[in-house]
């Protein structure tokens, strides 16, 4: 079935949000449902709806997968707390390191980290809760890409001609479908949630293994994990739609204490971009980057190389996996 957009410019967001709330309200019933914080605007906006349609009868879960930002878990925990949301936080960081274990190929990783989130987490969740339902964000941009081969966002079942009651026994709704980020970021200022939450940048379903090139080790990922922090803090108040650090897994002849170090690449980018369609890099001041490159090298263990991505989507994409 074709998906319907609607641009951000035509959304009434109060309508849209009524409208929603009730479909939510119509399809669970007097059920309930469960939905998954990833720490990204389009699960935010998604919970509150369910929270607004269903009250406590719906769970939300922030599933630790192990490749989360550094303090992600609490953070989105305190953000929900104060809109008077409650989040239980799940431990599975050994299922994800388990299933990613040994793959290096890009849509082979996804793929594993959707099997475990949908097959093993979910599964076990909707039958320890009783639920019958996942609500989830897919947003318009994450189907078209997953369709058109570009890469499979690990959201995207239905449209990949994957029925999730058949192959892991409950039905997921996706009440943002039509939108993208724009229309997200709109509803989600409607909805007041806090401003924090709507301003958060997106950040990808598979977390910090979009960003790992090879191997996906609790090792490497804390890696990315620390850059990723440094980055972020870094570029905080530059106007961009998404900045992150990217772990290579080549070797670079690099020196330190006067010694050859053997060392590793972090790459830097910096995205400007409306609705993640396309995107162009932001052209970073020098002093920036001077600065990135000084705290990359000091404070990522062996990172001997820093390079900026200059290159537009398409036909790079945000995500360096
Ligand atoms: P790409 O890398 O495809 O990313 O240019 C476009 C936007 O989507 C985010 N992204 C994802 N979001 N599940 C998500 O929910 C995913 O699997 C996924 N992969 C990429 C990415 O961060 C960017 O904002």
């Amino acid at each position: 079935m074709k998906i319907v957009e609607i641009p951000a410019r035509k959304l009434d967001a109060k309508a849209f949000i009524r409208e929603k709330v009730q479909e939510i309200s119509d399809r669970v019933g007097d059920g309930t449902a469960i939905t998954a914080l990833s720490g990204g605007v389009d699960s935010a906006v998604v919970t509150k709806l369910g929270h607004m349609a269903l009250g406590n009868r719906l769970k939300t879960y922030f599933i630790n997968n192990g490749l989360m930002r550094k303090d992600e878990p609490q953070t989105v925990v305190r953000l929900f707390r104060r809109a008077g949301i409650r989040v239980e936080v799940l431990e599975a960081q050994k299922a994800f390191f388990d299933a990613l274990k040994g793959l290096r190929d890009p849509e082979a990783k996804r793929e594993a980290i959707t099997q475990t989130f949908y097959k093993k987490i979910f599964g076990q969740l909707v039958k320890s809760s009783g639920a019958r339902f996942l609500l989830q964000g897919t947003i318009l941009t994450d189907v078209e890409e997953t369709v058109a081969g570009v890469k499979r966002q690990h959201n995207v079942l239905a449209q990949l001609g994957i029925d999730p009651q058949e192959a892991f026994g409950y039905r997921i709704l996706e009440p943002v479908l039509q939108l993208r980020k724009d229309g997200v970021r709109k509803l989600a200022k409607a909805l007041d949630l806090p401003v924090s939450v709507y301003k958060r940048m997106p950040f990808p379903g598979p977390a910090l293994a979009a960003r790992v090139i090879g191997e996906v080790t609790p090792e490497r990922v804390e890696l990315v994990r620390v850059a990723t922090a440094i980055v972020e803090s870094e570029l905080r108040n530059v106007k961009a739609f998404q900045y992150m650090a990217i772990l290579h897994e080549d070797q670079f002849a690099g020196m330190r204490d006067g010694k050859r170090d053997f060392g590793r690449q972090i790459e830097v980018r910096c995205w400007s971009s409306v609705d993640a369609r396309t995107a162009k890099p932001v052209w970073l001041p020098r002093r920036e980057l001077q600065r990135l490159a000084g705290r990359l090298t000091r404070e990522v263990p062996g990172v001997v190389s820093v390079t900026y991505n200059i290159a537009a989507k398409p036909p790079s994409t945000l995500e360096a996996v």
